[in-house]
């Protein structure tokens, strides 16, 4: 049985007093929920937020990672420094990584790997641009982000895995994939991690929607055979409706 998580990708906003009275608002709000809730603010709001968020039953994780473990990256934010605010999850390959930062697959797989190696639960985000929809390459693209992203990742390490699919075209600009989309690419993600590393291993492995998730659609695209939960950007950033999607899928 797979547990539905529902991510909150806070991105560039917040300050350490803001997540502080966000959290305090959406505990109130949401004080249980058999859901797991993920909350992913800005790297200076991490050790607070976990501070607050420990007992909750909500989960901490970060946006980001370099892939070294310490050293001279200026500027840079360890998987230990992560583990040691709480963090249990980091996003890998988050759109906004691979197009505003030129993150190459490469990069990608060498971050997957440090979040593992640290005991971290990576979210590893997929998704084609519009172009690529439009030249019918989805599935291409889904198949080298997951490809080598995945290459090196042990079976058992994937139980604990996240795919969070998310178009491109679909982050930030209000316009989501429809059901139909969204349930085509999870089931296809779905089946290539049948296929590579087993049936189980597929049944297991978390696959999120993101891309526009708001109160009004959330429940339709949670209730999808093959998709697991949503990560939410910009309806996040308010508590009232981040608790609306948590509180409207009915988990
Ligand atoms: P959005 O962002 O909900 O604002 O589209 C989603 C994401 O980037 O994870």
């Amino acid at each position: 049985m797979r547990v539905p998580l529902i991510a909150a990708n806070w991105k560039m906003h917040k300050t350490p007093a803001e997540t502080e009275e966000f959290i305090a608002r959406f505990l109130v709000l949401v004080p249980q929920t058999t859901a797991e809730i993920l909350l992913a603010p800005a790297y200076p709001s991490l050790d607070r937020a976990g501070r607050l968020l420990r007992g909750t039953g909500i989960a901490l994780g970060a946006q980001d990672l370099h892939p070294e473990a310490r050293g001279a990256y200026t500027g840079a934010v360890s998987a230990e420094m992560l583990v040691g605010c709480g963090c249990r999850y980091v996003l890998v390959g988050h759109a906004e990584r691979r197009h505003i930062f030129s993150e190459p697959d490469d990069l990608v797989r060498r971050k997957l790997q440090a979040a593992l190696a640290a005991g971290l639960r990576p979210v590893l985000c997929v998704g084609e641009t519009l172009a690529e929809r439009r030249d019918g390459a989805t599935e291409r693209v889904l198949e080298r982000q997951l490809d080598s992203g995945l290459r090196d990742v042990m079976p058992h390490a994937i139980a604990d895995f996240v795919v969070a699919y998310e178009p491109v075209w679909a982050i930030g600009t209000g316009e989501t994939a429809t059901a139909g989309q969204a349930q085509e690419a999870a089931a296809w993600i779905r089946e290539w991690v049948r296929d590579r590393l087993g049936r189980s291993t597929g049944d297991a492995v978390r696959i999120l929607y993101g891309g526009s998730v708001n109160p009004d659609n959330a429940s339709g695209l949670l209730a999808l055979a093959d998709v697991d939960g949503a990560l939410v950007g910009g309806a996040s950033l308010d508590p009232s409706a981040f608790a609306r999607i948590v509180l409207g899928t009915g988990i």
